[in-house]
């Protein structure tokens, strides 16, 4: 039944036929979206991955090619000669871009059968993710994840252009190489030729691209796959992809502008946006301070009001013992939000004891006057304050966190992402950048009880800050950005330590004794001593970012064969179990862990 390609060569892919290529005589291949019988004739929706063409088997026209034609089913290959016609009046399909016309057969060639495919190979199917990344072929048959992996390609294409085009060098580095300082789990790689020993596959290619710097290759780029085994969410990947860059002899000002360029080219070629570039620059204690996270999405207001004075002098119990014990009292007002049930505010209530609030009160500023179960421990002197201070107005809802500033940054924090996600206060299709500057250089690990670092160790700090490091190292702040857009963080990047003295100082700081700097990175110590030049870089996470380009809900749908949240491969079966000759190659003994 199946039949040869021949000497058969495409002629248009299933896209671009239209009318004016009317009675001209085509090829054209792909597979069977859809067959319809209708009295007589059979019509075809040939899919490839450009489009679709509607081609048509006639038994007046061609008795023999219709007849083959009653074999057809969904997703089988074919290959169809015929010709181009209008199609009849009433008949044309607006929503196709071929709608208007149809390949009348000639002679069709039947190249491959197919199994029933599992699903329906449409945008709008509801099938389980879980079935659809076990056939992830037939998956990406579909014409969104096949548009949203042609985004990538041409972003990566014009990723490639732009910085060859600043003078930048596209290098690689090492998979199998030594644990890098990002500071999640590595994945370990055993050495057959070295038994006992691993390789760690690189979290980033951060000590190799300061070494490119040091050999004075002055601007390094990679579109390049990272590895860390970090618990997953929808904007993680066990494996993903960063666009990773090193510049010598530049300042921040100077990186963010080369990368303002990049993402401008992207939205105007990708999107037709032009972006308004530069982007707002936001201090990290400032972004925390308004909207509690180091990620603000600033598409919508409902800024954190920093109401801790005010509170702390009213007769509620809950805030005066917060404020007593050293913690913070912000609120959050919601224009119009009077309107919210009981069973609407209790929810939100119950959404902010995730992030560890104990509770949330809040006001409704009604017409007939305040609502609330906390106004009886507000003084007018408060109320005039809270007033004053949240320019609270008649009709608003205003929201109150009590605790560390942690709890309250996160509750809060995610409290205002909930409100504009329920509310709808986000206008679609806004992209809002903002560089996040001046993270602070440490933070205290109370499990580890040490410092850690916020980036990485090789990030320099502030250099006005540097004398604080030894009496109030948490004060420091360091020369890291991040790019977050529309509330996520799409790249990160520093000015680095470029001379060893300071670079002992920090791990000093960080508790890490010279034989474990040494024996860590010391490579990388050595390489500062012989003329470093100042440098810094930026990573940029390619999946997240053609995530939010395509308006797609999880990292998986841009990346062609992605892993689930247990980080395994539906299709493949990865991980697998390893042959025991393989172990035994390798000297590794597996215990059996007897899961309950
Ligand atoms: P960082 O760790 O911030 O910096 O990573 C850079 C960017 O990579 C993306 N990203 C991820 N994307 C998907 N899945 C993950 N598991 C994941 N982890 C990170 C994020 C992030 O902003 N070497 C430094 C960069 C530098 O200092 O130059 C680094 O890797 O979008």
């Amino acid at each position: 039944m199946l039949d040869s390609l021949g000497d058969w060569v495409k002629t248009h892919d299933c896209n671009s036929l239209g009318r004016d290529q009317v009675d001209e005589t085509v090829i054209v291949m792909g597979w069977v979206q859809r067959r319809r019988d209708h009295g007589g004739l059979i019509f075809v929706d040939l899919r490839d991955r450009m489009g679709i063409t509607q081609v048509v088997f006639d038994p007046q026209y061609n008795a023999r090619a219709h007849e083959h034609a009653r074999v057809l089913r969904s997703e089988y290959v074919i290959a169809v000669q015929g010709k181009v016609r209008r199609r009849p009046e009433g008949m044309t399909n607006p929503k196709l871009q071929t709608g208007e016309i149809e390949v009348i057969t000639s002679e069709l060639r039947i190249l491959n059968a197919s199994k029933t495919p599992p699903f329906q190979i449409e945008d709008d199917l509801d099938a389980n993710e879980n079935t659809r990344l076990r056939y992830r072929y037939l998956d990406l048959r579909r014409p969104k994840i096949l548009r949203n992996l042609l985004l990538r390609h041409r972003a990566a294409q014009l990723t490639r252009n732009y910085f060859s085009s600043q003078g930048f060098l596209e290098v690689e580095t090492p998979v199998l190489t030594k644990s890098t300082p990002e500071g999640a789990r590595d994945y370990l790689v055993p050495s057959r030729v070295n038994a006992g020993k691993f390789y760690a596959l690189p979290q980033s290619p951060q000590i190799f691209k300061q070494l490119l710097m040091v050999a004075g290759f002055e601007r390094y780029f990679q579109i390049v796959k990272c590895f860390r085994d970090e618990d997953l969410r929808a904007d993680r990947q066990p494996e993903f992809t960063q666009l990773d860059l090193e510049m010598s002899f530049l300042g921040e000002e100077k990186i963010q502008e080369l990368m303002e360029g990049w993402m401008a080219l992207l939205f105007k070629e990708l999107m037709g946006i032009d972006l308004q570039i530069p982007f707002p620059r936001m201090p990290y204690a400032q972004a925390m301070d308004l909207y509690g996270t180091d990620r603000p999405d600033t598409r919508f207001g409902l800024q954190l009001i920093n109401v801790t004075d005010i509170m702390a002098a009213s007769e509620a119990r809950v805030f005066k013992q917060a404020v007593e014990r050293g913690g913070l009292v912000k609120a959050v007002r919601l224009p119009g939000g009077s309107t919210l049930s009981r069973k609407e505010l209790d929810d939100l209530i119950d959404y902010v004891k995730i992030f560890g609030a104990q509770g949330m009160a809040w006001i409704k500023i009604l017409p007939e006057g305040w609502q609330s179960p906390i106004t009886k421990f507000l003084s007018d002197d408060v109320r005039t304050q809270l007033t004053a201070r949240a320019k609270l107005e008649t009709g608003d809802i205003i929201f109150f966190v009590a605790d560390q500033s942690k709890v309250v940054h996160d509750a809060l924090g995610n409290l205002r992402v909930r409100l504009a996600n329920q509310l709808n206060l986000v206008e679609p299709g806004t992209f809002n950048f903002l560089w996040v500057t001046h993270f602070p250089l440490l933070e205290w690990d109370h499990e580890a009880k040490r410092y850690t670092s916020v980036h990485h160790p090789f990030t320099s700090p502030l250099e006005e800050d540097l004398p604080l490091l030894e009496e109030a190292p948490e004060k420091v702040r360091s020369r890291a950005y991040d790019l977050v857009l529309n509330g996520t963080e799409v790249g990160g990047g520093s000015i680095r330590i470029h001379q060893q003295d300071l670079q002992e100082r920090i791990f000093n700081a960080l508790g890490i004794s010279s034989e474990e700097a040494q024996e860590k990175f010391g490579f990388l110590l050595e390489a500062l001593q012989y003329g470093a030049p100042p440098h810094g870089g930026i990573a940029f996470g390619m999946d997240r970012l053609i995530m939010l380009l395509s308006g797609s809900a999880s990292i998986r749908d841009v990346i062609a064969f992605p892993k689930t949240q247990k980080a395994t491969c539906l299709m493949s079966g990865a991980p697998s179990e390893a042959d025991i000759r393989q172990l035994l190659e390798l000297c590794i003994k597996v215990e059996s862990q007897q899961r309950s």
